[in-house]
This record gives structure tokens, C-alpha cells and sequence, in this order.
């Protein structure tokens, strides 16, 4: 019965609560869970299930006794295979009838298990219970198989005074140096133990008594028997068994060492096909998808598949077979880590400038959880704390800034003035205080002196006139005299004064602007008729500023090139000498005596104007 259990005084990893918290004894609990107790009232069972299998299906892994508490049963490394639970009067506590449960608290044999299955995506860690115990009966743990095993760890403690209830697992605990046990058939064998599939199918053919194969003569005594099947190599789904042959005394069936009979008589294993029946559909669970954020609750996805056995192949089929189980989920939360944080890792520096607007700034890392600087974006840039910010040290205080006074006057002799540069300056000196910018500007000019003017002479121009011509050539003129500077002042002196020095021009050529073409024109030509109209010509002409003939001139302004002239009538000429010298010459008209020489002469102005009368009188007729 012990040879399964493995004693260990080291129990490192069940916390020792202390107890004279309560009490006030000084005591400690120990390890069994006794308050001053001596870690004799119990013993540590523990081992790994490590068997590789071959059939999809509910494994066999350990049986945990009535009585034990803090269970723990892990598997070593994820894997597709699941854990599942049962109790030994047939109840399902976690993961029955081909369901998978959802990880969480589970009760059964009178204790409360807790299921977990890590599902992040960077987690290696499997399935595993935790209970704490006592339980109140025998409870099987199982292995639905789906991919080698990597292994189950289990331990669990049991009181010493109980009984220890045998164990019966279908391997030897890790670590067992004893091996004493023999007679137990169950040992190594796979059972079926499929909890909903309708219990156990029929492994065995009938034992048959007659020997089927006569020995040879020389070893009469023993003959091959044929003692029964091997176990069905599927529990569902088309599986193959084979015949069994032993060596057996032939006068009493007793069965003898294999060696005594004849192996060359040994009938050959026969081959038949059981348990046919289609196993249930079950649901093949995919790996899951990484996890959607590398940090904080993010989603994972699986395929979740229904699937069933048959003839040693896993088939796809309709869901609806597998509606008699709860469908996995097909997403979950996931977490890979808690996400960094914003750390403010040191203080504001200084503001850049000693006065006005400036800007400081500290150090702001995003902190991992462990507390290594990573990159930005591993936080959440939306709660960043500022790491730059704007600062206000005050108005600054402003100063009068100016330069040395120049070394020289404006004016070659007597009075001028020399300059400074002047400025109003923000200063950056803060220990000391300063005089500000007030009304009072340092004076930028000052009188110099560069002695008497000894009588000199000079030309002076006035400013120059405006330009003759408002477009193309024109000419602009300005005054210039000759003056003599003394200290009293300036006197106009005779040009010849300053002949020896050279006059500036008072006359200059100006061209204030092209004018573009403009239209030109002659005089009018003499008039056609002196009177009674006739008509007189000029010629006209469209120049451009280089006095080129051009196309641009405006048609309406230009000038006409013919008009009448002399319209009034013509006039016989009239003679100064030809006057009336006679006071009543036009009695002399009127007697016709113009014909006469005498006074024609005499009455000269009114006899010519009856004999022109008469001449276009007779004109017309
Ligand atoms: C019981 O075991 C624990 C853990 O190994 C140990 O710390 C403690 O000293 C032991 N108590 C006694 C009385 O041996
Ligand atoms: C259960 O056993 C596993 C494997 O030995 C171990 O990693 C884990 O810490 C144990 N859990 C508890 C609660 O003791
Ligand atoms: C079933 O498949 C396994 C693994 O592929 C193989 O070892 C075994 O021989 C097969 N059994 C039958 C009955 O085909």
C-alpha cells in the first residue's frame, strides 16, 4: 500500500501559518496543519504521471484518498489534452461527459476545487486543481488525451493515524525506488473510463478451456490455451483486438512459464475488429491567437472544431454532434502583463531665461512593471504627464545701453556735432539693480568744436529744380554761388573767386519717364483760293520716343491734315487814290456822267462801284 507514496519532510511549498496570533502560544502551525504540531501527524504524497498514450480519450491518471487535503494536481506544460475529475460513487465534478468546463471553483467530495487553465497566449503553464481538502471520498483524476502528455505533477497530504487507501494508478509514481507489488491486473492497463460513453464495452472473448493446439509429443504436458483478448485498441470508433494464447499444464490448466510450451506451435494471434460504435463527437480546441494587446485586458480567439474518431482518423462534422456538450468559448480576455506606467523621474529644471517667458522642463519615463525604462508607447500617451512647460520669471528690467561718443565732428571747422549710439536694452543683470528705461534718453548728439574757420571759400548748390519735360528728355536746373565761410557767417563773393576750384554743374539732362508715341505735325500749307473758300493741308505723323514711325498712337486724338480756309466772298480791290473828291458824286451817278474821264476821277470810289454793279448785273444776265 505505501509503496506509492513517496514521504518528503520538506514541505516548502504549503505556507507554515502562524498560529499564536490567535492564541497567544508562541506556537506555529506545521505542516499537517497542526498548531505546535511536529510534522509527524502527516505525510506529502506527491508525484508525476508522465505515461505516453496513444487513444483520444479519458485517461486514468491518479486517485487521490479520502482524507486528503491541500490538493494539487498540475500539468507540467499547456498542452490540448484537459484534466478531469470524478468521484468514485460515478459523480462528474469538472470536465465530465466529454464537456470541458469553463476554469472556476468546482465542489465536490466535500472540499471546493479550483480549476484554472491559463489561457494567455505567453503563459506555458497547463491546467491544473487546487483543493484544499479534507475530502470525504475517493476522487479519480483523469487526462482526456488529445497530444503527448508532457506530464501531470499531483501531490497532496494525508493524515498519518488515517488508513492510507490504496491507490490504483495505471503507473508508478516518479521517484519510487520500491517495487514489491505484483497481483493486481489493473495495473498498466488502459481502462476505458469514458464516465458518459454508456461505462465499459466488453473487452474480453469468453474463457475457453479446450487447447487449440496439440503440443508435440516430448511436451505433452503443456499446451497453449487460449486465454483471452487483448484489450480493445479503441474505446470507440473501430478499434482491434487479439487473441491471447498462454502456456498451460495440460492436465490441469494450470497456467506454467511461456518457455515450457513450444513456441513454434504458438497459433498466431487472431485479429477482430470491436467497439464500432462511433465515438462522440467532441470539441477539438484550436491554440489560441496571440493576445490583441501586448499590454492591459485585451481578446484572444480560438477555432473550436467538432470532431469524432472513427477508424483512427479524426474527422470534421456538423456541430449539431456536438450540442450535447457546452461549446468552448472561442474568445477570451487576455492580459500578457500589466501595462507601464508614467514616472516622473526627476524635478523642473530652472527656467531657461532669467526673466520674461522661458520654459522649463523634467524627465518623464514610461516604467514598466518591473520597473525597466521602455519605450513610449508601451504607456498610455494620453495620461503623459507634461514634461515642458512655459515659465514666467517676471517682467525684465530694460536699460539705457549707448556707445563711446565718436571721434568726429560733423563739421571741419567751428561748430558741429558728434553722435552716440543710444539704446533701450533688456539687461540680464540681476544681482545688482539697474536704472530702467526712463523718459530721460541720454542725449545721441553733442556740439564739437573743431576751431575757428580761417575765411574759406567754396562753391554752394541750392537743390536742384523740377524736370523740364513731365515724359521723355527734358532739363532741370539749380543755383550754384560761390560763398566764403567765416565765423560771422557766409557772403556771397563774384564766381571768379572759386575759378580755381571746381564749379558743380547748375544744368542737368532729366528723363523723368518714357512718353510713348504721340502724333506730330507740320505747319498748314498756304490756302488754295484767296477768297470764295478753298482748303489748306499739313502733314501728320505717329513717332515713337526714338522718333521712329509707330502704330500706337490713339487714332481719336490725332490731328486732321485738311481744312477749308478764305470762305468770305471776293472784293474788287479798292484803291486808296480812288476816292470821291466831290461832296454830291451820286447826283454824278445818277446823270450817268461816270463815262466822262473828268469824273471818273473826280467821283472815282462811287463810279467804280456802279461799274462793278453793273458787271455782274451783267454777269447774270
Ligand atoms: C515542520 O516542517 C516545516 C517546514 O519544513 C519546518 O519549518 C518546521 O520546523 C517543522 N516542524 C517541526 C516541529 O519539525
Ligand atoms: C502546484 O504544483 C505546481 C507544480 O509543482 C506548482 O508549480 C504550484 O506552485 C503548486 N501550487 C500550489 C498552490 O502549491
Ligand atoms: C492508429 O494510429 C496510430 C498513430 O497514427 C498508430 O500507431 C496505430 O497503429 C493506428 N492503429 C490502427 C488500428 O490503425
Amino acid at each position: 500500500i505505501f509503496i506509492f507514496l513517496r514521504l518528503i519532510n520538506v514541505f516548502h511549498t504549503y505556507s507554515i501559518l502562524g498560529c499564536d496570533d490567535y492564541l497567544g502560544s508562541g506556537k506555529v502551525m506545521d505542516k499537517c496543519g497542526m498548531c505546535g504540531g511536529d510534522n509527524t501527524t502527516c505525510r506529502l504524497v506527491s508525484g508525476v504521471f508522465k505515461h505516453s498514450l496513444s487513444k483520444i480519450g479519458y485517461h486514468k491518471i491518479v486517485e487521490i484518498p479520502e482524507g486528503a487535503t491541500k490538493i494539487n494536481v498540475t500539468e507540467m506544460m499547456k498542452s490540448r489534452n484537459y484534466l478531469a475529475l470524478r468521484s468514485r460513487s460515478g459523480r462528474s465534478i469538472i470536465n465530465g461527459n466529454w464537456a470541458i468546463d469553463r476554469p472556476g471553483k468546482y465542489e465536490g467530495g466535500g472540499t471546493m476545487f479550483t480549476y484554472r487553465r491559463p489561457n494567455e497566449i505567453s503563459s506555458t503553464a497547463g491546467e491544473s486543481f487546487l483543493a484544499e481538502g479534507p475530502t470525504n471520498e475517493i476522487l479519480d483524476v483523469y487526462m482526456i488525451f488529445q497530444q503527448p502528455n508532457p506530464g501531470v505533477h499531483y501531490e497532496y497530504i494525508l493524515p498519518f493515524e488515517k488508513p492510507l487507501i490504496p491507490q490504483q494508478p495505471n503507473h508508478r509514481p516518479e521517484g519510487n525506488a520500491v517495487n514489491g507489488h505484483s497481483g493486481n491486473d489493473h495495473h498498466n492497463k488502459q481502462e476505458n473510463l469514458n464516465p458518459g460513453a454508456g461505462g465499459r464495452y466488453p473487452p474480453r472473448l469468453p474463457d475457453n478451456q479446450v487447447p487449440v493446439v496439440q503440443p508435440p509429443r516430448r511436451e505433452r504436458d503443456y499446451n497453449w490455451k487460449l486465454s483471452g483478448a487483448t484489450e480493445c485498441s479503441a474505446s470507440c470508433g473501430k478499434g482491434f483486438r487479439y487473441s491471447v494464447f498462454h502456456c498451460v499444464h495440460r492436465l490441469n490448466h494450470v497456467a506454467v512459464s511461456d518457455s515450457l510450451c513450444d513456441s513454434n506451435s504458438k497459433p498466431s494471434p487472431q485479429e477482430e475488429p470491436c467497439n464500432l460504435q462511433p465515438c462522440p463527437a467532441f470539441w477539438d480546441i484550436g491554440e489560441w491567437s496571440e493576445c490583441s494587446k501586448t499590454c492591459g485586458l485585451g481578446m484572444q480567439h480560438r477555432q473550436v472544431l467538432c470532431r469524432q474518431v472513427y477508424a483512427n482518423r479524426t474527422l470534421n462534422v456538423h456541430t449539431s454532434r456536438c450540442r450535447h456538450l457546452e461549446r468552448p468559448e472561442t474568445a477570451s480576455t487576455c492580459q500578457l502583463k500589466i501595462c507601464s506606467e508614467w514616472q516622473i523621474r526627476s524635478e523642473w529644471t530652472a527656467c531657461s531665461v532669467p526673466c520674461g517667458l522661458g520654459q522649463r522642463s523634467r524627465e518623464v519615463r514610461c516604467v514598466s512593471n518591473l520597473g525597466d525604462f521602455v519605450l513610449d508607447e508601451e504607456c498610455n500617451m494620453n495620461l503623459r504627464p507634461v514634461d515642458i512647460e512655459n515659465c514666467d520669471m517676471g517682467a525684465c528690467a530694460k536699460s539705457w545701453f549707448y556707445t563711446e561718443w565718436g571721434n568726429r565732428c560733423s563739421a571741419e571747422c567751428g561748430m558741429g556735432v558728434r553722435t552716440r549710439g543710444v539704446l533701450c536694452l533688456t539687461n540680464h543683470i540681476s544681482s545688482l539693480p539697474l536704472e530702467g528705461c526712463g523718459s530721460e534718453r541720454p542725449a545721441d548728439s553733442q556740439v564739437c568744436n573743431n576751431g575757428p574757420c580761417e575765411n574759406r571759400i567754396e562753391w554752394f548748390t541750392g537743390p536742384w529744380s523740377q524736370c523740364s519735360a513731365e515724359c521723355g528728355a527734358g532739363s532741370q536746373q539749380r543755383s550754384v554761388v560761390c560763398l566764403m565761410k567765416s565765423d560771422e557767417g557766409f557772403t556771397v563773393m563774384p564766381p571768379y573767386e572759386c575759378s580755381s576750384l571746381e564749379r558743380p554743374l547748375s544744368q542737368q539732362s532729366c528723363n523723368l519717364k518714357a512718353c510713348g508715341a504721340k502724333w506730330y505735325h507740320t505747319d498748314w500749307s498756304a490756302c488754295s483760293k484767296t477768297c470764295e473758300g478753298g482748303f489748306r493741308v499739313r502733314e501728320v505723323r505717329c513717332l515713337s520716343d526714338d522718333t521712329l514711325s509707330s502704330e500706337s498712337c490713339d487714332e481719336q486724338l490725332k490731328p486732321t491734315e485738311r481744312e477749308d480756309c478764305n470762305p468770305e466772298p471776293c472784293v474788287p480791290h479798292i484803291d486808296e487814290n480812288c476816292r470821291d473828291k466831290y461832296y454830291n458824286c451820286n447826283v454824278v451817278v445818277q446823270a450817268r456822267l461816270c463815262v466822262y474821264d473828268y469824273y471818273k476821277t473826280t467821283c472815282c470810289a462811287s463810279c467804280s462801284r456802279v461799274a462793278h454793279r453793273q458787271s455782274i448785273h451783267r454777269g447774270r444776265s
